[in-house]
């Protein structure tokens, strides 16, 4: 059989049915039993989740009350209590699952390390007890900062366990965005290590906390936790402010009962992007959140217990805390993580971890798997990969190329892939193939997983037929629902209840997507409608970026935008007005570069910076990005300029680029 072309998948939209042999031993195997599950959660929403919050996890006490909806606030499993870091690890500690690998962690260097749930468990217990020593009750925020190994894993369910709401902040950020986080949640104790391994270089986590905490700049900041991971020289504030994890371990017990928590006490806050220059804390509580992370792993990863899964994202983000932590562990399954990356000294770690250990299922995102693909097949057929039986995607469209090249050299044509949609917001996986029984179609996230109700809507909030774009809702809350913005409920009403007015007296979450959706209802996730850019997987507000550069002293007005990037998906291009007595120079240009990285992180380090005299706006003074975005990609403009207030600037930003 020849192999098909990408235009024949995209013209004759080849489709890819689950093998008899995958649905034969899935979690949802048949046509009929996900009809069922579909019928049942159409019928009534509420018992739906309610079977399965009863039949999944374990509850100290039970809920009175399912949903409690007063828009767009929801609360679940009402007067519930629960513990996420119980029903993590106690409950299998009384099943043979004790002594199974909970956590398999390879370091970048090429250490290893494996924790079997009981294992885990005694660690967990002793860092809580160590947070308790500190000080830390029930209510306070922790923040984590760490690289990708063990201890993040073992300090979030620490602050779980006795109530503490975790903030993980991801690695790569700065010395500024770690203060900024560390003020809107006013954290009591940050966690972090000496360093962490990333493309063979030592990333100074602790050198930058003590950077965001310089001169009292963090009030709240009482205790600094450090993980020894690399073994570099720090500088601790020993006996006061800063204490050594081991050191600290050494003086509690490993007994600590998990705290009975109320089902909407916060779990966790995490930071994202949105369309305004200050990112947004989402609030996530623990009975909702543990029911979605949990049953969205086990039926979309099909998890067996003989498996072993391998989710390639950083604890840093929604994927690392639903996909490496929560959902795999409260399924008693074995969940890999790895701390470094590909890199030129060794291009191929990701083939060799999925040999060493035998990885079953493999969940990573576009972006990686396109740059896979530019390195060619030589490294993955240099691999034993005939383990994998499931692949996954998340974070960004996947275009067809990529999605075939990852069924054919990774999967072996024998892998279905499950492309999935969702968000930080939403907790858990939204819209995505159950791999047993959903026939794909490269570059669509297919159907609403059981119990969620998308549509495609106009502004109006009317459906658009099919195949029309709209944007992305959802009808009915879900219990992995995101509850507030932390500290500004007006901003979570403005930012997703707003946008599309309630239909028949039903408000409707809005994504800050587009989609459309083809005749057999799958879904085709366009990208953000918003002022959101999406770069090798990561959300970055525009605003934010803009924000950094106007904080130069030679920048007057900055406009940032998108570019399609074959890799990256977008790149950030920056157009950049300079005060009166700076001049456009190649070494401002660096220099306004690293000013970025410094702000916010590499991750938003700008591809490209264009010096103009003005930027393009309208008579009301909006400026024009649709314009910028076109001259950014290099395609000319078309379409409506008639708004433009001085039509000469257009004429300079082209020739300037
Ligand atoms: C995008 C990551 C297309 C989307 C879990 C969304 C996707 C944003 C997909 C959320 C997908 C995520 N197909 N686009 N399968 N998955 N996105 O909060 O634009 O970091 O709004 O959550 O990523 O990014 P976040």
């Amino acid at each position: 059989m020849s192999q098909p072309t990408i235009e024949s998948i995209l013209h004759e939209q080849r489709l890819f049915a689950p093998a008899a042999s995958f649905a034969q031993t899935a979690q949802i195997g048949s046509p009929e039993a996900y009809q069922q599950l579909c019928d049942r959660a159409q019928a009534n929403p509420q018992q739906f989740w309610a079977d399965l919050a009863e039949q999944e996890l374990e509850w100290f006490a039970p809920w009175q009350q399912v949903l409690d909806w007063q828009p767009p606030f929801a609360k679940w499993f009402v007067g519930g209590k629960l513990n996420i870091s119980y029903n993590c690890l106690d409950r299998h500690l009384t099943t043979w699952r004790r002594n199974k690998a909970a956590l398999i962690w390879e370091g970048e260097p090429g250490d290893s390390r494996t924790l079997t749930y009981a294992q885990l468990h005694r660690e967990v217990c002793q860092f809580a007890n160590a947070l308790k020593h500190l000080g830390v009750q029930k209510g306070d925020r922790v923040a984590i900062y760490m690289p990708m190994i063990p201890e993040a894993a073992i300090a979030m369910l620490a602050c779980a366990r006795i109530g503490a709401a975790h903030t993980v902040i991801f690695g790569g950020f700065s010395a500024e965005a770690v203060k900024d986080r560390l003020l809107d949640a006013q954290v009591k104790v940050v966690v972090t290590a000496d360093g962490g391994w990333r493309k063979d270089a030592i990333v100074p986590l602790k050198a930058q906390v003590d950077q965001a905490l310089e001169q009292g700049g963090v009030p709240s900041v009482e205790n600094v936790l450090v993980v020894q991971r690399t073994g570099q020289q720090v500088a601790m504030q020993l006996g006061g402010r800063d204490h050594w994890w081991h050191e600290l371990q050494r003086l509690v017990s490993a007994d600590c009962p998990a705290e009975p928590m109320d089902s909407e006490d916060m779990l966790f806050i995490l930071y994202t992007s949105g369309t305004t220059g200050k990112p947004k804390g989402v609030v996530h509580t623990t009975g909702g959140y543990n029911l979605y992370s949990h049953i969205t792993t086990k039926w979309i990863f099909d998890l067996q217990d003989t498996d072993i899964y391998w989710c390639t994202a950083d604890v840093g983000w929604i994927t690392g805390h639903s996909y490496i932590v929560y959902g795999p562990l409260s399924n008693g399954a074995t969940t890999l993580m790895y701390e470094g990356a590909p890199r030129p000294s060794n291009p191929g770690c990701t083939w060799e971890i999925i040999e060493k250990y035998g990885v079953n299922i493999f969940y990573t995102a576009p972006t990686a798997i396109r740059a896979f693909l530019k390195m060619g097949e030589d490294l993955p057929k240099a691999r034993d990969l005939s383990s994998l039986r499931l692949l996954g995607t998340v974070g960004e469209p996947i275009n067809p190329e990529a999605w075939m090249w990852y069924h054919r050299v990774i999967g072996g044509e024998r892998c279905p892939i499950v492309d999935t949609w969702w968000q930080t917001e939403t907790g858990g996986i939204m819209i995505t193939p159950l791999p047993g029984v959903t026939t794909t179609k490269p570059g669509s996230a297919t159907r609403p997983f059981p119990g969620i109700f998308a549509d495609v809507v106009d502004l109006d909030g009317n459906s658009v037929p099919d195949n029309d774009g709209g944007y992305l809702v959802v009808k009915h809350p879900w219990p992995g629902m995101m509850r507030t913005v932390y500290g500004d409920p007006e901003r979570f009403r403005k930012s997703y209840w707003e946008h599309i007015p309630p239909q028949d007296g039903q408000y409707v979450y809005f994504a800050g997507d587009g989609a459309r959706r083809d005749e057999d209802g799958y879904f085709w996730i366009m990208g953000r409608v918003d002022d959101v850019i999406n770069v090798a997987g990561h959300r970055l507000g525009t605003m934010e970026i803009e924000s950094a550069l106007v904080s130069h002293p030679a920048v007057a007005e900055a406009a940032v935008v998108g570019r399609p990037d074959e890799v990256k998906g977008e790149e950030v291009v920056a157009f950049v007005t300079l005060e009166g007595s700076h001049a456009s120079s190649e070494d401002l240009r660096a220099e306004l570069k690293q000013h970025v990285v410094t702000e916010i992180g590499t991750i938003a380090r700008p591809g490209e910076i264009r010096f103009a005299d003005s930027l393009p706006k309208t008579r009301s003074g909006k400026i024009m990005r649709r314009l910028l975005r076109t001259l950014a990609s290099g395609e000319t403009i078309s379409g409506d300029t008639s708004t433009l207030e001085d039509r000469s600037v257009l004429d300079k930003l082209r020739s300037e680029g």
